[in-house]
């Protein structure tokens, strides 16, 4: 028996090194376990709060460059986009920030109540959806001008690093409500007077005067904040000649000049009406309330549906030719020119 046992835990032990996953194949599924090492309050109102992540065994993670994300698939499963915002070069750990926004949809909230120091966490990533060329490595810029309203500093802030480090000109303007809804206000003071913080309390609302001062040709801009300033700088941008404009918004896109539509459920035949200011996503949650989606901006794929008839008028960014032909669609921003789609819902 002894010898019989010897032979079964040699065995054992030889299986276990010949299937022994290489780390790497797991960085090449792009999809991993990962564990919160540290929890850090960032703005003073207690609202934004920053996760670092590790792996339990300490090993190097896939690398990444500023502007990049990280997929969490939180414990309740629902699965949510935070920008990397440490530094690249630590290449032990990844840190995003996330502000509690208890409207939005329950990611937030469960990342700030539900995740704490020593939770497992599975991530997958990092993408890169709002990528930065600096000026003299890729991009014909001669200058750079940030642009971050409150937690869109998350991208920002490795990138303001990598400008700095690189010796690039740059400058920012972080802007904000006022300044207890700013995180990591500490972080931007280290940058000296090229970082101007502007609230909106002190200030007033910024006009594109005041978010992109004395900006001309030859400048790269990077912005990403909420939906109304990014529609700013972009009409001032658009005015300027040979400039380049870069921007990320953390929430979903305006639906300009929409058409109403009918959705009919296939399972039940259940029809109901997508208004021509609404999303199909959001119309189909009313009645499906689990339905998966995640960056509600077209390029995650994970609210898709197959559409078994009507024309659907897409607007993402993430499927293929083959794929929208076969009768794929992403409902958080696709929709359809009147008429009536057939989802397998
Ligand atoms: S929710 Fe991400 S593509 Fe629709």
């Amino acid at each position: 028996m002894r010898v019989l046992d010897a032979v079964a835990s040699a065995r054992l032990r030889w299986t276990t090194l010949v299937n022994r996953r290489d780390p790497r194949l797991e960085v090449n599924d792009r999809r991993f376990a990962l564990v919160v090492t540290e929890r850090r309050i960032e703005a003073r109102d207690q609202d934004v709060v920053s996760l670092r992540l590790a792996a339990a065994d300490g090993r190097a993670l896939p690398p990444w460059r500023p502007g990049a994300h990280l997929d969490l698939e939180l414990p309740s499963g629902l699965l949510r986009q935070y920008s990397l915002c440490g530094d690249p070069a630590d290449t032990r750990a990844y840190r995003v920030a996330v502000r509690r926004i208890p409207e939005g949809g329950g990611g937030s909230v469960e990342v700030h109540d539900a995740l704490p120091v020593g939770s497992p966490l599975v991530v997958r990533g990092p993408r890169n959806a709002f990528p930065f060329a600096v000026p003299g490595y890729g991009s014909p810029a001669t200058r750079i001008h940030f642009v971050a309203g409150g937690i869109g500093i998350t991208p920002i802030l490795p990138m303001i690093g990598l400008a700095h480090r690189l010796g690039v000109e740059w400058t920012m303007v972080y802007t904000g409500r006022n300044r207890d809804t700013l995180p990591f206000l500490d972080e931007i003071a280290g940058f000296g007077d090229r970082a101007v913080v502007r609230t909106d309390d002190e200030h007033g609302l910024p006009d594109a005067t005041a978010l992109l001062p004395g900006i001309g040709p030859g400048t790269a801009v990077y912005c990403c904040g909420p939906v109304p300033m990014i529609a700013v700088i972009t009409r001032a941008v658009s005015e300027i000649p040979s400039i380049e404009m870069h921007s990320e918004r953390f929430s979903p896109p305006p639906i300009v000049n929409g058409t109403p539509f009918e959705i009919r459920f296939a399972s039940t035949g259940d029809v109901v009406e997508v208004g021509a200011d609404r999303t199909a996503l959001d119309t189909i949650l009313e009645s499906r309330p689990d339905h998966p989606y995640s960056c509600r901006q077209g390029f995650c794929r994970t609210c898709k549906v197959q559409v078994l008839a009507g024309e659907p008028d897409h607007h993402d960014s993430a499927l293929t030719a083959a794929e929208r032909e076969a009768g794929q669609m992403l409902v958080c921003v696709s929709r359809a020119e009147g008429g009536r789609l057939v989802l397998d819902l």
